[in-house]
């Protein structure tokens, strides 16, 4: 259960504060799969970041099953980081100087997982991608590298996976392609997925619907067309 209290982030912007989210309060509950939609600049990429333990807010909490990730020190934070989150960002950020099987292997060193290589291999082959072990982000298309960062996030199985715009730099069929890894992912797992999108359609493809605007809640609703 990720349980979001009054949570408020402001930032100084060119002399004055300028506040990005304004008390929000949620809770999602394990496995559930989330939309959080919204229009450009309505803070939903600074909630996804404060769920990852990426930043901290101003005011207000962010526990995990009851243990509260805001007030960690950086290196439990780190540690809940590696353990608990997987993250998809819209520009897949890979380390280019890496290969895909190399790339999906940092998250499995990190955690000092056995028989790694073997893993990163396996999850490449899950995501289609066999032939592509070897190859650099750079000889890669922009579906395909999703697709590794996807892998990568799902490395360690993390118990949440977060994903901001993951489908936003694709055409519309690579997206549908890597929604449809998500969600086998998901039910094969049993993941919590909270993916900030602004397509309607993939959206609607989830459980629950989050609507932000000017850092608020506007609303908040189950999806009835869920599967
Ligand atoms: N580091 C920052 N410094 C100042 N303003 C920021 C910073 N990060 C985000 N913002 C502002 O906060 C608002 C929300 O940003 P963001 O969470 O990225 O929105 P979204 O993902 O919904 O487009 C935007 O107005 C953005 O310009
Ligand atoms: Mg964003």
């Amino acid at each position: 259960m990720i349980t979001v209290s009054h949570l408020t982030m402001r930032l100084a912007g060119g002399g004055h504060q300028v506040t990005i989210l304004d008390d929000i309060t949620l809770e999602i509950p394990d496995k559930q799969r989330v939309a959080i939609v919204g229009p450009s600049g309505s803070g939903k990429s600074t909630l996804l970041g404060l769920i990852a333990g990426l930043d901290r807010p101003t005011s207000g909490s962010i526990m995990l099953n009851g243990v509260e990730i805001s007030a960690m020190r950086e290196s439990a934070l780190a540690r809940y980081r590696r353990d608990h989150i997987g993250y998809i960002f819209q520009s897949f950020h890979l380390i280019p100087t890496l290969t895909a099987l190399e790339n999906v292997l940092v998250p499995l060193e990190l955690a000092g997982m056995s028989e790694a290589r073997d893993r990163a291999a396996h999850l490449l082959r899950t995501v289609g991608l066999e032939e592509r072990l070897h190859h650099y982000p750079v000889q890669l298309s922009g579906g395909e590298q999703q697709r590794v960062a996807v892998a990568r996030a799902f490395a360690c199985h993390p118990p949440i996976l977060l994903a901001d715009e993951p489908t936003g730099n694709l055409d519309s069929s690579t997206g549908h392609h890597v929604m449809d890894l998500l969600r086998t992912l998901h039910c094969d797992f049993g993941t919590t997925l909270v993916l900030v999108t602004h397509d309607l359609a993939l959206a609607s493809s989830m459980e629950r619907v989050i609507a932000l605007r000017d850092g608020r809640i506007e609303s908040d609703t189950p999806n009835p067309q869920y599967p």
